[in-house]
């Protein structure tokens, strides 16, 4: 099983903290924001990660990372021409993937769930894809929103809903078969112009062949000043209290 974390997008959300930097890159606490996806990676027991990013700033993520030594990651690089979406990003590691299964996490999402368990069997036991959900009860409508019917199995997956069906958000880490550029190359830009990943993982849904674990502890940093400012304050007293390194 290979890794991919998305680096990409313009992060106008962030201006202008982003205008000469790439998103990723701001601190979240004492490290860079891509630090916290690729020691998942690591956690997770992948040992090749392919990071995508756009065209402006991928020479500062080879500067800081270099070839992935202090993560012991074989780390390659991948430039995303366009912010055309998740899914068109995860396109582009088609070669990179070599037909093993991916395990994609988007780069500014900040979570101490280890993967390790669940990538092992999904890569020697399942097909079809995996999502991971959090419980929030109160701001799921800006996330996609997960249904699950009483055995864990997912029935829907809806992007950024008025009316949420659960309290199930769709977390940006993710498992999938070789299956995945073919159902890429079936998808249709979005009303924002994006390809989506909730219509991707959304014909895993239809086939009966999307899993969905449940992690506990998750921030997704890169969305507004807010939640980047709550990233570094929970990273920060997780740091000190040992949880996290
Ligand atoms: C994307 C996905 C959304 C998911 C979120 C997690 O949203 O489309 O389903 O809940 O990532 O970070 P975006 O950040 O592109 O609005």
């Amino acid at each position: 099983m290979k890794g991919v974390i998305l680096a990409g997008g313009l992060a106008t959300r962030l201006r202008p903290l982003t205008q000469v930097t790439n998103k990723h890159l701001l601190p979240i606490y004492n490290k860079p924001m891509i630090y916290y996806p690729l020691e998942a990676m690591q956690r997770a027991g992948i040992k090749e990660v392919l990071i995508i990013t756009g065209p402006d700033h991928a020479g500062a993520f080879l500067n800081l990372l270099k070839s992935g030594d202090q993560f012991e990651l074989r780390l390659s690089y991948e430039i995303q021409q366009e912010a055309g979406g998740i899914s068109q990003g995860i396109a582009l590691s088609e070669s990179f993937a070599d037909r093993e299964k991916l395990l994609v996490i988007l780069g500014d999402n900040i979570f101490t769930y280890n993967l390790k368990q669940t990538a092992k069997e999904f890569e020697e036991k399942r097909n079809g894809a995996m999502v991971f959900a959090i419980e929030m009860p109160t701001e799921s409508k800006q996330y996609g929103v997960i249904e699950l019917d009483k055995n864990n199995k997912v029935l829907s997956i809806e992007e950024k809903p008025e009316n949420p069906k659960s309290n199930l958000a769709q977390t940006g880490i993710y498992m999938y078969d070789n299956r995945v550029f073919g159902f890429i190359r079936k998808l249709k830009p979005s009303r924002r112009g994006e390809l989506e990943v909730t219509d991707l993982n959304n014909f895993y849904v239809k086939e009966g062949a999307m899993e969905c674990g449940i992690i506990d502890w998750w921030v997704d940093a890169g969305t507004s000043y807010d939640e980047l400012l709550r990233a570094n304050n929970l990273v920060a007293e997780k740091v000190k209290n040992n949880e996290i390194r």
